[in-house]
C-alpha cells in the first residue's frame, strides 16, 4: 500500500514522514483515539477529485471526539477547508482513502479520559478496492460478538474497539471467507467487520437500527435514501435474526471502504439465486455515479477537489 503524501499534523501540513508521534502516547498505549475514513473518487473525464459526502462524516468525527471528551475546537466546515488545502498539497489522479484522527497525546501511564491532552490529525492514501470480490462476496457468522453500547459505544470510531472488528475480520480471513457477520450478545445480525448491512426480503431493504451496536455509516443513509427516494423500495430499520440471513434474496455491505459489497453466500449457503440481485446491482450503478461526480441531483453531497 502507498504511504501518504502529505498530513495535517500540529496545525500545518507536513511531509508524511513528519507527522510522527512518541511510543509513550497515550492513544498508542490504551486505544484512546477516535478516527473517520472518507474516500475521494477519481473521475477520470474531469480531471477531477471528488470526496463523499465530507460534512457527514465530519459531523460523526466531531460526535466521536465528544465520547472521549475531546474538543478539538473545529466545524465540519472547518475541517473540510483544511482537507481541501491537504488534496491540493497531495495532488492525487486516483481513488484515495481520507482519515482524520484525534488522540489523547499525552505520553504518560496512567488510563483514563480526564486530564489529558488530545492533538488530531488528517492524512490521505491511494486506496482501490476494499474487498476483493466485492460482488461475490462469502461471509461467516462470527464466533465474536459485537461490542455493547455500555462497553464500548459502536457509533463511535473508537480505535481502541476496532480490535473487536480486527478480531472478527482475521478469523473470517483465515478460515477462507471475505468478511463475517457480527452478532449481539443477545443473537441479533449488527453489521461486517468494518460495513453495515442490508437484507434484501419480501421486496423490502431491511437494516439493524442505529440502537443495534453499529457504526451510524454515511454510506448505511445513503444507501437508505437513494432506496426510498430514487428507487421506491421501502426501507425498514428492524433487529435481524440469524436464520433470516440464510432465507433472504439479497444482502449488502455497506461502508466507505466496502462501498456497496454484495454477499453471495453466508456459511456456505446460497444467499438468493447465490449471485447478485437486482436490488444491489441499481444500488451499485447509481452509488457509483454520484460518488464520481456523475449526477448533478447530487453534487451538494460532493466536495470537488
Ligand atoms: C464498524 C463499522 N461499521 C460500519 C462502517 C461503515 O460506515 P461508513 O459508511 O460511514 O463508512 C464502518 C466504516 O467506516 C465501520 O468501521
Amino acid at each position: 500500500m502507498d504511504l501518504p503524501r502529505h498530513a495535517y499534523f500540529r496545525g500545518r501540513i507536513v511531509p508524511y514522514s513528519e507527522a510522527k508521534v512518541g511510543v509513550a502516547t497515550h492513544a498508542l498505549n490504551y486505544g484512546t483515539a477516535v478516527f473517520g475514513g472518507l474516500r475521494g473518487y477519481w473521475n477520470s473525464e474531469k480531471e477531477r477529485l471528488f470526496v463523499f459526502r465530507p460534512l457527514d462524516h465530519f459531523r460523526r468525527f466531531l460526535d466521536s471526539c465528544r465520547l472521549l471528551l475531546m474538543d478539538i475546537g473545529q466545524t465540519p466546515e472547518s475541517l473540510t477547508a483544511i482537507l481541501l488545502d491537504l488534496l491540493r498539497a497531495d495532488g492525487y489522479r486516483q481513488d484515495i482513502y481520507i482519515r482524520p484522527l484525534a488522540y489523547k497525546s499525552d505520553e504518560q501511564i496512567g488510563v483514563r479520559l480526564h486530564n489529558l491532552s488530545h492533538e488530531w490529525t488528517m492524512f490521505a492514501m491511494p486506496f482501490g478496492q476494499y474487498i476483493k470480490n466485492e460482488t461475490s462476496a462469502h461471509v461467516m457468522i462470527s464466533s465474536w460478538r459485537r461490542v455493547d453500547d455500555n462497553v464500548i459505544p459502536a457509533r463511535g470510531k473508537i480505535s481502541g474497539a476496532y480490535v473487536n472488528s480486527a478480531l472478527v475480520k482475521t478469523e473470517a480471513s483465515l478460515n477462507g471467507y471475505d468478511d463475517a457477520l457480527v452478532l449481539t450478545q443477545d443473537g441479533h445480525i449488527t453489521e461486517g467487520s468494518a460495513m453495515n448491512v442490508f437484507i434484501v426480503r419480501n421486496g423490502m431493504l431491511i437494516t439493524p437500527p442505529v440502537t443495534e451496536n453499529i457504526l451510524e455509516g454515511i454510506t448505511r443513509r445513503t444507501v437508505i435514501e437513494l432506496a426510498q427516494n430514487e428507487l421506491n423500495i421501502p426501507v425498514v430499520e428492524r433487529p435481524i435474526d440469524r436464520s433470516e440471513v440464510y432465507l433472504c434474496d439479497e444482502i449488502l455491505l455497506t461502508g466507505t471502504a466496502a462501498q456497496i459489497t454484495v454477499v453471495t453466500r453466508v456459511d456456505h449457503r446460497p444467499v438468493g439465486t447465490g449471485e447478485m440481485g437486482p436490488v444491489a446491482a441499481k444500488l451499485r450503478a447509481l452509488f457509483d455515479k454520484i460518488a464520481r461526480g456523475n449526477d448533478p441531483k447530487y453534487a451538494d453531497w460532493l466536495l470537488e477537489v
